[in-house]
């Protein structure tokens, strides 16, 4: 199964100017079940945890303080090749160079504000998805 799941979460930008359904419907639309949903917010302890990858990162500072910034709506998604087709869906990390009816493309402002997050592997979704969920939240 794991193979077949990967992890999202809106984004402080997204949820701020009330995109979370829109952006929720297009997931729904392109075949992704939704297996663990909420609305929260991450302390800037969390979220330096969270993206502990990109540590080294000029970038990492900021970031930090961006997905500390605001709510966020941390998901766990099911599809055959959901990692992969994920990524298609939300397009490239910069908006500018997103695809056209990409989710960053239609909804991201900037290359920090890009809207939403989707993991890069299997491997990292399971770890980003238990990150925020537990075994019995899961659906
Ligand atoms: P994400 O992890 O959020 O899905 O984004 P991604 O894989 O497309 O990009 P990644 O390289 O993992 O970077 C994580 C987030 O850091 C911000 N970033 N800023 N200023 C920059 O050059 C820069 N590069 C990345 C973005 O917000 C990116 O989503
Ligand atoms: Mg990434």
């Amino acid at each position: 199964m794991a193979t077949n799941r990967t992890f999202t979460m809106i984004k402080p930008d997204a949820t701020s100017a009330n995109n979370t359904g829109a952006i929720t419907k297009m997931i729904e639309e392109a075949g992704f079940r939704i297996v663990a949903m909420k609305k929260t917010r991450l302390s800037s302890e969390l979220a330096g945890k969270f993206y502990e990858v990109h540590k080294e990162r000029s970038f990492y500072g900021e970031l930090v303080s961006y997905m500390s910034s605001g709510a966020i709506v941390p998901m766990i998604l099911e599809k055959e090749n959901a990692v992969e087709d994920f990524r298609k869906l939300i397009g490239a990390t910069d908006p500018k160079k997103a695809e056209p009816g990409t989710i960053r493309a239609l909804f991201a402002k900037s290359i920090d504000a890009n809207a939403i997050h989707g993991s890069d592997s299997d491997v990292n979704a399971e770890i980003e998805g238990s990150f925020f969920f537990s075994q019995f939240e899961r659906f």
